[in-house]
């Protein structure tokens, strides 16, 4: 292969502009057949399809197709949440036709309004007990990532969980803004260690016979955007949220995910990816900061076994992130990075987006706007935009601040 002719220091990482590899990219508006892709209605009906089957078997795998039905229960609710501003609904969501198999619990809260709320749909890495300390949220009961600071061992949850990540998630500010937040524990659709997909939603699809998926079939990252698209089924379904204005959100691996659900499932109004790196906005070909060949080393579960061709030979893959940017158009979708995380390669993320512009162009709305990388904290609000902030790889108040403000100008407030 090729992998085993190339030199040692190739396992180096990039961090430096000047050694990413002189690459060419697909052109997103170039059909399978050298045709240019030319009217809204040629993107539609041919070039959009393809670029999905291509991720599908190329680089995510391809999920099953959304259950006919889904089965939900409300198992807790009150409309006295923070003080008495906030409704709160915690929801088993059924992922399958099985009794006893998976369930996604999802906890919604909405602010007090008669109408239908606009929400955002974000998962987490450590249940919804650790999104707030609200004591009435119920522990997660699927298995857990050990971690001493949130009180995890033997993969199990404890109280002393609750509210360790509610820095990420300025709950209050958020509802005071008109939005609701809606999140699950990724682990309840799938545990994040790769253990041949023995565990987790993916056995309950097998074929008669089948023990793994197969090659073209879906990783972690498509089941956990399966599962946000069955959490959206539910909210659509819910009267007290707008099923029109969900939001797909998500950060770094969750970012990956969000990208993907939006991709697609173009019931999401819009989609936010927050540090999301290799296999999200990031351009592969660019190889800065984390390379395909480092993630499917490190997560071989996440994506579909054909991605490992392009492990060192990311040229060969037929696709790249700019395109899955692409397959958002012509919805709304805003690409957060920040200074710090160079594993996730910001300039990469911002170039996703750059030359996903043209799709959004060929579909009647702007794309980016902008033709250089913007300085820090210097938001890009277009309709397909961009941010970066000084600071690591994490969730902050400022990042809410600016998915907010871009809900704001281009899901509640759109004159389009
Ligand atoms: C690792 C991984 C990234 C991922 C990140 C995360 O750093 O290499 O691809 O985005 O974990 O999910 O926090």
């Amino acid at each position: 292969t090729v992998t085993s002719m190339l030199p040692a220091q190739q396992e180096v990482v990039i961090y430096d502009e000047a050694k990413v590899p002189q690459f060419t990219l697909p052109d997103p508006l170039v059909g399978p057949n050298g045709e240019k892709i030319e009217t809204a209605e040629a993107w539609n009906s041919k070039q959009r399809p393809y670029l999905i089957q291509l991720f599908e078997t190329q680089v995510y795998g391809k999920a099953p197709a959304a259950p006919g039905k889904i089965s939900y229960k409300v198992t807790e609710s009150s409309d006295e949440a923070f003080g008495g501003k906030a409704r709160r609904r915690q929801v088993a969501i059924q992922l399958t036709d099985d009794p006893e198999g998976p369930v996604l619990n999802l906890l919604v809260y909405l602010p007090k309004t008669d109408k239908p709320v606009p929400t955002f749909l974000m998962l987490s890495f450590y249940g919804n007990a650790t999104v707030t300390d609200d004591p009435a949220v119920m522990l997660p009961t699927s298995w857990l990532r050990d971690n001493k600071d949130k009180g995890i061992s033997g993969h199990k949850a404890s109280e002393k969980m609750r509210g360790t990540s509610s820095g990420r998630w300025p709950i209050e500010t958020i509802l005071d803004r008109g939005y609701g937040v809606a999140t699950a524990y990724y682990g309840d659709i799938d545990p994040d260690f790769d253990d041949g997909f023995q565990n987790g939603i993916h056995p309950y699809f097998n074929a008669e016979g089948q023990t793994k998926p197969k090659a073209d079939e879906w990783g972690s990252i498509a089941a956990w955007s399966w599962g946000m698209s069955r959490a959206l089924d539910y909210l659509q379904e819910s009267e007290e949220v707008d099923g029109e204005k969900v939001i797909s959100l998500g950060h770094s691996r969750l970012g990956k995910t969000a990208l993907w659900a939006g991709a697609t499932d173009t019931r999401f109004a819009a989609v936010i990816s927050n540090n999301s790196g290799c296999g999200g906005a990031a351009l592969s070909r660019r190889r800065y900061g984390e390379s395909v060949q480092k993630i499917n080393k490190s997560f071989p579960h996440w994506f579909c076994d054909n991605f490992v061709q392009y492990s060192h030979n990311e040229d060969a893959c037929p696709v790249d992130q700019h395109e899955l940017i692409a397959l958002i158009a012509p919805r709304p979708c805003l690409i957060c990075s920040a200074e710090e995380d160079r594993w996730a390669d910001p300039h990469g993320e911002f170039l996703s987006g750059h030359y996903a512009s043209p799709v959004y162009e060929l579909l009647g709305v702007e794309g980016m706007g902008v033709e250089k990388m913007p300085a820090i904290n210097e938001p890009v609000l277009s309709r397909l935009g961009y941010v970066i902030r000084p600071g690591k790889h994490d969730v902050t108040t400022l990042d809410w601040q600016r998915y907010m403000d871009f809900a704001d100008r281009h899901v509640t407030k759109a004159a389009d």
